[in-house]
């Protein structure tokens, strides 16, 4: 199993202080909109790697007007063991991690806790722009590997590097040469992670009875081809200084990949699907994401979906919590009324969040 037991929030967001007791059941919320549920569930993304699901700063997070720091705390069960895990930022510094009362760091945090979501401007993902869909596999890859973070890191940093250089036209080859050899170590890693995401998602939807669509998903290149070894990519870099120059940024690599996502039953294009027919797309996506997790790693990763039963019919809907059941999974779901949880009977966990002055407040429900 992986389940938060406990959660605390303190000055996070709209919640002053809050103190969660989980008994390892999917967990449904609801309230009025501006309770806070989302915050809740936005806490929960940061004990795995990264921004957390808004991609918000650590800064931002602070409990306003105060706006000091914010702290996280949970306890994580898992089939062998209880971990205590600490997340918080002091002063908008960056986040810091403590694993069992020691220092840590998210990347380990993420070996532990494996979290995937999917949040409402998910929503526009199979129409809106590649970064977007770049992002989501990146997530789901970050799930399987959490050193897919550093990768991620590494190459941007490197290539916000280059891009100065060719903005400020510098030509001497010797300033590049590092930033491209960093470029195409961890952008040929970042690809091969991507690819391997791509297949372990294929393979999980083989695998699986369900009444989700099946998503077809091909990684391409939004130009041209990825270069297939490190080596290759190190010298489509330094091969097209030139070119990059004239442009003042980087046209190769694994920021110009693209996801494309086909209904594969009817053949159809997922930017061409209708709204409720992308979505089911997506929640297809995440249930195969954690059924391979659960395969792997003996355990399927906590869930985090927010607003998701306001977008599935009834069907659907008691179809989505099928699944989460069986998998055994820690789903973190909101909703503005309980009457959405419904389906889920006793088999939920069900919270309740309130607002009032700006303080969220959550009781049992
Ligand atoms: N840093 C912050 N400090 C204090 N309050 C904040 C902060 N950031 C956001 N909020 C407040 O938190 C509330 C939003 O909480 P949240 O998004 O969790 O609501 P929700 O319950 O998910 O609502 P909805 O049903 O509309 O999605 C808003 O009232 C917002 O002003
Ligand atoms: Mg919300």
């Amino acid at each position: 199993m992986l389940a938060l037991t406990s959660l605390t929030l303190s000055h996070f967001r709209s919640h002053l202080r809050a103190d969660l007791h989980l008994d390892g059941r999917p967990v449904a919320i609801h309230g009025n909109n501006g309770a806070g549920k989302t915050n809740i569930l936005e806490a929960v993304s940061l004990f795995s790697p990264g921004r957390g699901l808004r991609r918000a700063s650590a800064a931002e997070m602070a409990r306003r007007p105060e706006g000091l720091g914010w702290k996280l705390k949970g306890v994580l069960q898992t089939s062998e063991q209880a971990y205590e895990i600490e997340t918080w930022s002091d002063e908008g510094a960056a986040r810091q991690v403590r694993i069992d009362n020691k220092a840590s760091n998210q990347i380990a945090l993420g070996q532990i806790c494996r979290v995937v979501w999917l949040v409402p401007v998910m929503d526009r993902l199979w129409v809106e722009a590649a970064e977007g869909r770049r992002r989501f596999l990146d997530r789901i890859a970050l799930s399987f590997d959490p050193s897919h973070a550093e990768a991620t890191l590494a190459y941007e940093k490197a290539m916000r590097e280059r891009n100065k250089l060719l903005k400020e036209q510098i030509r001497d080859g010797a300033w590049y040469r590092v930033l491209e050899a960093q470029m195409g170590s961890a952008g040929h890693r970042i690809h091969e992670a991507r690819s391997a995401a791509v297949q372990r998602l294929r393979q999980a939807q083989n695998d699986a009875e369900t009444t989700f669509p099946t998503a077809d998903l091909q990684l391409i290149q939004s130009e041209g081809e990825m270069p297939e070894s490190e080596s290759d990519l190190v010298t489509a870099l330094s091969e097209g200084r030139m070119r990059d120059m004239a442009v003042g940024r980087t046209l190769v690599g694994p920021h110009r990949s693209d996801l494309i996502g086909t209904y594969a039953s009817k053949g159809i294009a997922a930017k061409d699907c209708s709204t409720g027919e992308q979505k089911a797309l997506l929640v297809s996506l995440i249930l195969a994401n954690a059924r391979a997790l659960a395969a792997s790693e003996g355990a399927p990763p906590i869930l985090l979906l927010d607003e998701v039963a306001a977008h599935l019919d009834k069907g659907r809907r008691a179809a989505l919590y099928e699944e989460i059941c069986t998998l055994g999974a820690q789903a973190w779901m909101t909703g503005t009324g309980p009457e959405l949880f419904a389906e889920l009977g006793a088999r939920a966990q069900l919270l309740e969040v309130d607002e009032a002055e700006g303080v969220s407040q959550v009781k049992k429900s």
